[in-house]
């Protein structure tokens, strides 16, 4: 068996000309996996060259650029549903408004999301936002920042309630601006138990859940084992900016971290360990006040 010790590399470091080594024994995982990823001057090295997991031979920076312009996925085959790039007229509201009202709300009306709403919150959430040339190959930039561009998640919206789409479990297709349906159906009053065990009947009456995985490789081909790291960070970026987006359009929502990992996966198709969930955003329209003026 495996000892936390034998797992725990410790690196000298320099700090005023004294050699300096970690004293404190990590006693758990998740602090030996933050030790061993901890980032030393020996690993600096300029930005284009990819800092590879050990055991993987030198990537040449062209092969490198080519990966990273197909930093997406496509499901090839499947009906797909073009999503509006044309933006009504935004609803006036400050950034620094909409920030302070933003709240997660587990309370959802039986009115649809709008399809546009929805096109708005995902194209903004994660969606193309620029595009750069690298060694003759299109990189396209998004709605997040994210560790060397190569924006490691994906999105998969289960739709219950949404204007003019049939309900199913889709992907969002970035490159395309499209949602490709993988199952058409209703699930979520079968499935979402899966999204949070317990205190979770709220969110059976969601318009839409949408599950975020990461493709842990997309970024570990870059930054090895400290990319982990990227991939959690780009998942705070993604969730505040749906966040901010359901706020902005008047709708409720609520990131959920809770989920039974491995039956999402299953539902969702994925295998988990290359491709796994991280969380899931419910959103819906918020129940509005009814005022009775009637005589
Ligand atoms: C990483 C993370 C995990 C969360 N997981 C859940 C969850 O599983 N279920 C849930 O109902 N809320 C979840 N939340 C929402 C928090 O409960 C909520 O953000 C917190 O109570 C603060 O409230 P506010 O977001 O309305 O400001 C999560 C939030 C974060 C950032």
């Amino acid at each position: 068996m495996i000892t936390l010790k034998e797992l725990y590399k410790p690196r000298v470091y320099q700090i005023d000309g004294k050699l300096k080594i970690s004293s404190t024994l990590p006693d758990n995982l998740s602090e030996i996996y933050h030790e061993n990823t901890k980032m030393h001057a020996s690993d600096v090295r300029p930005w284009l060259v990819p800092l590879l997991p050990s055991g993987l031979s030198a990537m040449p920076v062209r092969t490198f650029f080519q990966r990273s312009a197909r930093s997406y996925k496509k499901y090839q085959g499947y009906p797909a549903v073009k999503l509006e790039t044309a933006d009504e007229p935004a609803t006036p509201g400050s950034l620094w408004d909409i920030i302070a009202s933003r709240r997660c709300k587990r309370d959802y009306s039986d009115s649809p999301i709008r399809i546009q709403d929805l096109s708005r919150i995902l194209r903004y959430g994660y969606g193309k936002t620029g595009r750069f040339c690298a060694d003759g190959n299109e990189v396209c930039l998004r709605a997040v920042p994210s560790a060397g561009a190569l924006y490691p998640l994906d999105i998969y919206p289960l739709l219950e309630n949404v204007s003019d789409i049939d309900n199913g479990l889709y992907h969002y297709n970035i490159e395309d601006n499209e949602l490709e349906r993988l199952r058409p159906g209703s699930f979520l009053k079968k499935i979402y138990q899966l999204v949070q065990p317990s205190n979770n009947e709220w969110i059976a009456s969601a318009g839409a859940v949408l599950f975020i995985t990461a493709t842990f490789k997309r970024n570990q081909l870059k930054y090895g084992d400290r990319g982990y790291r990227g991939v959690l960070l780009d998942a705070g970026h993604l969730s505040q900016n749906i966040l901010l987006g359901c706020t902005a359009l008047g709708y409720s929502a609520c990131i959920i971290v809770a989920c039974l990992d491995d039956p999402v996966n299953d539902f969702l198709n994925i295998d988990g360990v290359e491709e796994s969930i991280l969380f899931a955003i419910s959103i819906g329209s918020p129940y509005i006040e009814k005022t009775n003026n009637a005589k």
